[in-house]
């Protein structure tokens, strides 16, 4: 994978509304969880890149984005819809998503987490911040048509330390 300049990331919101992503959280010290997002965005704040992810509290991919700093988002090509599925319709808790797959979670040394080997484009990110939404605020419309059993999401806001594209 080649390292590459985060400006150079010029089709998030089609990746992650349309090709998806998967978010993978932990490292080697806690253990580590992946699943799909389609929801969340990069930008900047407090002067640096970052990412904002949107997890809900019934993910147990949620357990490891609280006990570790290392977050990845990985960006897979259309070929492996359906391993993106089967990421983002089971649960860590029940199956081994990579097994099952056959996709790999792949280390580095300059870094503690994990992320998905076949992706084409990888963010290594380190969790800055967190806050739960509530339903202050939010249009009662949203409200009824996304928590209607209250799962609400945590959202994440992550500093992107680096921007890898794999270029085989
Ligand atoms: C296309 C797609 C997008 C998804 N986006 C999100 C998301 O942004 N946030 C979220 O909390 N769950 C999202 N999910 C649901 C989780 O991926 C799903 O509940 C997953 O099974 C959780 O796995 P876990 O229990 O191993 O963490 C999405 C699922 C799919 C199929």
């Amino acid at each position: 994978m080649l390292k590459k300049n985060i400006n150079e990331f010029n089709s998030f919101f089609k990746e992650i509304n349309d090709e998806w992503a998967i978010v993978t959280a932990g490292d080697k010290f806690v253990g580590y969880n992946a699943m799909t997002v389609s929801w969340g965005g990069i930008g900047v704040l407090w002067n640096k890149p970052v990412a904002f992810i949107f997890v809900r509290k019934s993910r147990y991919t949620l357990e490891f984005m609280n006990k570790s700093d290392s977050v990845t988002l990985s960006f897979l090509g259309d070929k492996y819809k359906k391993e993106k599925t089967l990421f983002g319709r089971t649960s860590g808790r029940d199956v081994n998503k990579f097994e099952e797959t056959g996709l790999h979670a792949s280390f580095e040394p300059d870094f503690n987490g994990y992320f998905v080997a076949e992706a084409d484009k990888v963010l290594k990110l380190k969790k800055l911040y967190s806050t739960d939404i509530d339903f202050d605020n939010m249009p009662e419309s949203i409200k009824n048509s996304n928590y209607a059993n209250n799962d609400m999401h945590v959202m994440y806001v992550c500093e992107v330390k680096q921007y890898l594209v794999n270029e085989e």
